[in-house]
């Protein structure tokens, strides 16, 4: 097998593309060949040791993947040789084949193509726990999401949507904001033109979203939660602008608002029958044909340098998605 090695963890530039023994699945194991991986943020971090968690050196990085079951390791009893799954298990995507833990891996139905596969759990179970969990977000509701053409944000608009909230994306670019409405958003600001607060009263008449759903931090923050409205809730998501925002606490205290915070993989270990459940919801869900990932691209598994580089530099809209060809 071939995997990209991270033997250093300073940054991208140094991951290698490595040739390695194909290992045997242990107990509780399964071996994949990968058909798709897809890129998200924290794949970004890891690599260069800025993320929450430190894998020991060295790792293969690639969080999220769909594949074949090759090879099942003792005790596995609910996969099978030649099953289509996909699995979010934190390290080991970026190759042609990665070593999952059974536990984690998804069966996928014929319809779930690989590459929507890849680019599924990350994004929609932390979308789905934040507005529905912790946001109590409910239909007729309106909901301010930042970074809305990105992969949570995308995901977002399309929960938020499933739901009978109203949404309003703010995004960038027009560009973004365009792709933001294809996916149903019922209002749009690129939050790089003019006064926020401004655009935010004019898309709410002046009422002030009910819930913000945040994953960019930095300078918008405080003006946004500035603009909510009363009771409302702001969940927060991540930080991918880079700076971790503070706020003066009498703003919550004004509006009755909450901040909310948003930790998936958490909520995953310690509520496992919840995310389960919330799991088939959202597969269900895309059966129906009510939340498909948007795939900015495709690239070829060699190509994981430039994938990383757009998406270091924000270009990617939606998920970008490596695969195998073969
Ligand atoms: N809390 C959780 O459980 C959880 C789970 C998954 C992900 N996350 C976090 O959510 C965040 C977004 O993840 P993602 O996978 O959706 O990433 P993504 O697809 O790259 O989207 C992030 C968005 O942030 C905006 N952004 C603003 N400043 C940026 C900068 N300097 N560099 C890059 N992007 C910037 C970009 O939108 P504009 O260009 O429109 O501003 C971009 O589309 C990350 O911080 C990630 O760690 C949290």
């Amino acid at each position: 097998m071939h995997a990209w090695l991270c033997t250093t963890p300073t940054g991208v530039d140094l991951l290698q593309w490595t040739q390695l023994p194909t290992p045997t699945p242990g107990p509780g194991q399964v071996l994949l060949e990968v058909k798709a991986a897809s890129l998200n943020f924290p794949d970004l971090l890891i690599v260069q040791n800025k993320y929450q968690m430190k894998p020991p050196l060295p790792f293969v990085p690639g969080s999220e993947y769909a594949g074949v079951v090759q090879a099942v390791g003792e005790g596995v009893t609910h996969l099978a040789v030649g099953q289509r799954v996909a699995c979010l298990s934190g390290t080991g995507g970026f190759g042609t084949h990665a070593l999952a833990p059974a536990a984690l891996c998804m069966p996928l139905p014929d319809s779930f193509s690989f590459v929507d596969a890849a680019a599924f759990i990350m994004t929609y179970a932390t979308s789905h726990h934040a507005l529905i969990d912790r946001a109590q977000l409910r239909a007729g509701e309106t909901v301010l999401v930042l970074g809305a053409a990105g992969g949570v944000g995308t995901a977002a608009i399309q929960i938020a949507k499933a739901v009978g909230a109203r949404v309003i994306a703010a995004a960038s670019t027009d560009e973004k904001c365009a792709l933001c409405q294809a996916q149903g958003a019922d209002a749009t600001i690129n939050y790089s033109q003019g006064n926020l607060r401004e655009a935010i009263k004019t898309a709410t008449d002046g009422k002030g979203p009910d819930v913000v759903y945040d994953p960019v931090g930095g300078e918008f923050a405080e003006p946004v939660f500035r603009s909510i409205a009363w009771r409302g809730r702001y969940l927060i998501v991540g930080f991918a602008s880079g700076p971790i925002p503070s706020l003066p606490l009498n703003l919550p205290l004004l509006k009755g608002a909450s901040l909310v915070g948003v930790f998936w993989g958490e909520f995953s270990r310690r509520e496992p029958q919840a995310n389960a459940a919330m799991m088939q919801e959202l597969a269900q869900w895309y059966g129906q044909g009510k939340i498909k990932p948007v795939i900015d691209r495709t690239m070829p598994m060699a190509e994981l340098h430039a994938a990383y580089a757009r998406m270091g530099s924000r270009q990617v809209q939606g998920k970008l998605v490596l695969v195998n060809e073969g």
